[in-house]
């Protein structure tokens, strides 16, 4: 069983590459199977969610190789299985795009309930109603969605959906089944997210007739076919918002390189309110940090708010800030799981409904804690460069899952973090 192991009181200094989105590459593994044609797929990270996906893929008779480092290529000219793998779709809620897929495609889907990680209940009942408004029947049967179009070219009918709560994932879902129906599909309360507009990217390269993304209304006028392309997987805003933290966190200065700097503003305007510098350039951003930060308020929006995947490491920044600070999630039920192992570790929060209230200038001491999720992870693994002593880390597969070997990384720029093989 991997542990990280880290002592802290160093500073983190230097510069560190952003690799290509998780959550974007996700959504583009599936849209490329749309396709009857070879897309070639570049800049894919090497977290463990994506073999999860290309396994999917493959179960459905999609063709999915690693022709290089960082590049697949996908084809989804084979596509004939319309039933998913439970043991495969339990594993990533990603996994559950395969249902805009298939239904896009084949006009008949078969997929269990997706798992992911544990926010409190997740459900998909916006993907479900839409597949519904788009002419499919819906039904729940020992947990799979089964879904069938009842008309007699098995093919989805264009129709205007208002998504509720303007959910990342229903938006992949419907955009993914919209672009080979009869007709056009008008998403309303679309997701924004910079994911989205690559995932528009991508299915226009392939000949998909796509208006709107990265507004709240996606306009898809649906085409016959689609056919293979060749396109770059945009860079991880999520993992470039945890480097600025763990620089802001260790009192220290980073340059984080191969970036979008407008993908990450509202956290740049978070950490500048707290009394950080944060300089940017076209694709990179130099945080620095002196000094003690000042308590800031914050709550988590859809894009372009501030991501709820900034929560954990946010929180554990705010525990070594000066003064109170409020951190409200509002996108998850429950994404405070973490907050028991910051305890641990001497931080002072309080949960109250959705909001934790850090009390600041805590003196952090290293401890073992477990990670619940990705982002949590790597809230440990903040805490501990800031805590006297050392943090040992378990649940590490949860973090490989985010990010390629992060104590790589981290020691390049100054971390004293290792991983290493504990008994059970
Ligand atoms: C995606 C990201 C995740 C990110 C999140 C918010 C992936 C694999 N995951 O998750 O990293 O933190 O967006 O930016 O890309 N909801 C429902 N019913 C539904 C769908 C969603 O009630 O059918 C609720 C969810 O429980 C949640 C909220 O809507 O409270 C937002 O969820 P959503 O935007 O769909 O997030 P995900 O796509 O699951």
């Amino acid at each position: 069983m991997a542990v990280l192991v880290v002592r802290g009181g160093q500073r983190l200094e230097g510069e560190i590459s952003v690799t290509g989105s998780k959550n974007s590459a996700l959504a583009l593994m599936v849209g490329a199977a749309l396709g009857k044609g070879e897309t070639i797929l570049e800049n894919v990270p090497k977290y463990t969610d994506i073999p999860a996906q290309m396994a999917i893929l493959r179960s459905l008779g999609v063709r999915v190789e690693e022709v290089e480092s960082g590049c697949l290529l996908v084809d989804g000219t084979g596509l004939e299985n319309e039933q998913a793998p439970y043991e495969l779709v339990r594993k990533l809620r990603a996994s559950f795009y395969v249902a805009g897929l298939l239904l896009g495609r084949l006009g008949r889907a078969k997929v269990p309930f997706p798992g992911g990680d544990p926010f409190g209940t997740r459900p998909v009942d916006f993907h479900l109603r839409g597949f519904q408004a788009l002419g499919a029947d819906v039904n729940v049967e020992y947990g799979y969605m089964v879904a069938r179009v009842g008309n007699l070219f098995g093919r989805l009918c264009g129709a205007k959906y208002y998504i509720n709560r303007a959910s990342f994932g229903t938006t992949v879902n419907l955009m993914l089944a919209a672009c080979l129906a009869d007709g056009v599909t008008m998403l309303e309360n679309a997701a924004r997210e910079p994911e989205i507009v690559d995932l528009a990217m991508l299915l226009g390269k392939m000949g998909a007739k796509i208006k709107g993304a990265g507004t709240d209304m996606i306009t898809i006028e649906g085409v016959r076919e689609l056919r293979g392309t060749r396109h770059e997987v945009i860079p991880d805003r999520l993992e470039t918002g945890t480097y600025m933290i763990g620089a802001a966190v260790t009192k220290g200065r980073v340059k984080v390189q191969n970036l979008m700097p407008e993908h990450v503003r509202a956290l740049t305007i978070k950490l500048q309110e707290a009394g950080a510098e944060v300089r940017e350039s076209a694709s990179a951003l130099e945080i620095s940090c002196c000094g003690r930060l000042r308590g800031v308020d914050v709550e988590t929006r859809p894009y372009p708010g501030f991501a709820t995947d900034y929560q954990a490491p946010f929180v554990a920044l705010m525990t070594t800030a000066e003064g109170v600070s409020l951190v409200r999630e509002s996108v998850f039920d429950d994404r405070f799981a973490y907050v028991d192992e910051l305890r641990r570790m001497g931080a002072n929060i309080r949960i109250e409904g959705a909001t934790a209230i850090v009390l600041g200038q805590a003196e952090l001491t290293g401890a073992p804690v477990e990670t619940p999720d990705i982002r949590a992870g790597v809230a440990l693994v903040f805490a501990g460069l800031a805590a006297k002593g050392e943090t040992r880390i378990h649940g590490v597969h949860h973090l490989d899952r985010g990010y390629e070997r992060i104590e790589e990384k981290l020691r390049k720029i100054g971390a004293d973090i290792i991983r290493v093989e504990e008994e059970p």
